[in-house]
């Protein structure tokens, strides 16, 4: 069963409409994420989610109930948000206390559930500090636990992490997901940097302008993204205007103007038929430079002239000119980078192509 179920959900603000008949099945424990650009409607969800606010159509369940009119409170759902918003001037363990307020738990049972929480973010030893005594990174895990002290159904996360500096956001998405692991609650999470959601999720729910583009586990919306704007915002692609000129086998013909006819996988382009026009989808790190005239493998090489050298510490993007167009190729460094006006050949293996349909 889903713990969580979204049917037809559509938000209306006046005559805006910021989520269009959403709907989605969350498994039980499961990481799901919500990802997307800035003003695609995913706190809106989120919200509709939590029950601070309600849609315009449509239903939500959890565990198979409908919850549309149960208000936030008889929820038991655990909320963290990116300003982690403690109470100042109660210490530490009231903070954590607070969501246990309003249940009829023991004192000393809820003494001992806090400390459970606090050690479940490893922050055993912090109960009698107030909240300007601690980091931002640690602030942010005690609003964790005191999200998940509740023992909440699920657990809706908005941008948890977007308020800590980059290293610290790496390591906190690792103890995020360990934390999540340990204690099996589902969870919603919501980002707009695809690197975070690669990382944590079981699925992940790519939304654009309030709708859902493409729902699908880390590697097969980033390998088989269903549109171009999957294509263009998890990572950086090359969309080629290409012919599909039939199938041999297990593999769609696609014909381009830059490398002729390539056999793509026909499961990386499930949506497409067997002829005419498609677009070819090419990841910037699956196009290799090589010096001319070496071995190419099983790959399908054109030449090219190296127009932009952006180095980046491991890896380098490169732009380069085949014939008409320009491409953009991100390759780990193995020698030395290629420089500007290098003539090089271009290396592409067709089972790294995903071909798209023409929308
Ligand atoms: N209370 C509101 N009134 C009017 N428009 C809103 C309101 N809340 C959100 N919106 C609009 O709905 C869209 C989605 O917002 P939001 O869900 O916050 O996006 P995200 O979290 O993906 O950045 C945006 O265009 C935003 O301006
Ligand atoms: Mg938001």
């Amino acid at each position: 069963m889903s713990a969580v179920t979204l049917k037809d959900i559509v938000k209306r603000f006046a005559d805006f409409t910021a989520v269009h008949k959403m709907s989605l099945e969350i498994p039980e424990g499961s990481f799901v994420t919500l990802l997307g650009p800035s003003g695609c409607g995913k706190t809106t969800t989120l919200r509709m989610v939590a029950g601070l606010l309600d849609p315009s159509e449509g239903e939500i369940a959890i565990g198979g109930r409908r919850i549309n009119d149960v208000p936030i409170h008889k929820r038991n759902l655990g909320l963290v948000f990116q300003n982690y918003a403690l109470f100042p001037h109660k210490t530490i363990a009231e903070n954590v206390a607070f969501g246990l307020k309003y249940r009829s738990i023991a004192r000393d049972e809820a003494r001992r559930r806090v400390q459970a929480a606090l050690d479940l973010v490893q922050l055993p030893d912090v109960g009698e500090r107030y909240p300007k005594q601690l980091s931002g990174g640690q602030q942010q895990r005690i609003a964790l636990a005191r999200a998940i002290v509740i023992e909440p159904d699920v657990l809706l996360l908005d941008e948890p992490l977007s308020a800590l500096d980059a290293n610290l956001r790496e390591d906190m998405r690792v103890e995020l997901k360990r934390i999540q692991e340990r204690i099996g609650v589902t969870t919603i999470f919501v980002t707009h940097d695809q690197s975070e959601a690669l990382a944590m999720s079981d699925q992940i729910v790519v939304m654009s302008k309030g709708r859902v583009e493409q729902v699908g586990p880390p590697e097969d919306v980033y390998n088989t993204p269903a549109s171009e704007f999957v294509a263009n915002f998890l990572g950086a692609s090359n969309i080629l205007e290409a012919n599909c000129v039939g199938r041999e086998g297990e593999s769609l013909i696609v014909e381009t103007s830059i490398f002729g006819r390539i056999p793509v996988p026909a499961g990386k382009a499930p949506k497409v038929s067997d002829e005419g026009p498609v677009k070819l989808v090419v990841r910037a790190e699956k196009l290799q430079l090589a010096a001319r005239g070496a071995p190419a493998g099983d790959a399908i090489e054109v030449d090219a002239i190296v127009e932009t050298v952006d180095y980046q510490g491991q890896a380098v993007r490169y732009f380069v000119r085949a014939g008409e167009r320009q491409l953009q190729a991100i390759n780990l460094i193995d020698e030395r980078p290629f420089s500007e006006g290098a003539p090089v050949s271009l290396r592409l293996r067709p089972r790294d192509c995903a071909a798209l349909p023409v929308s």
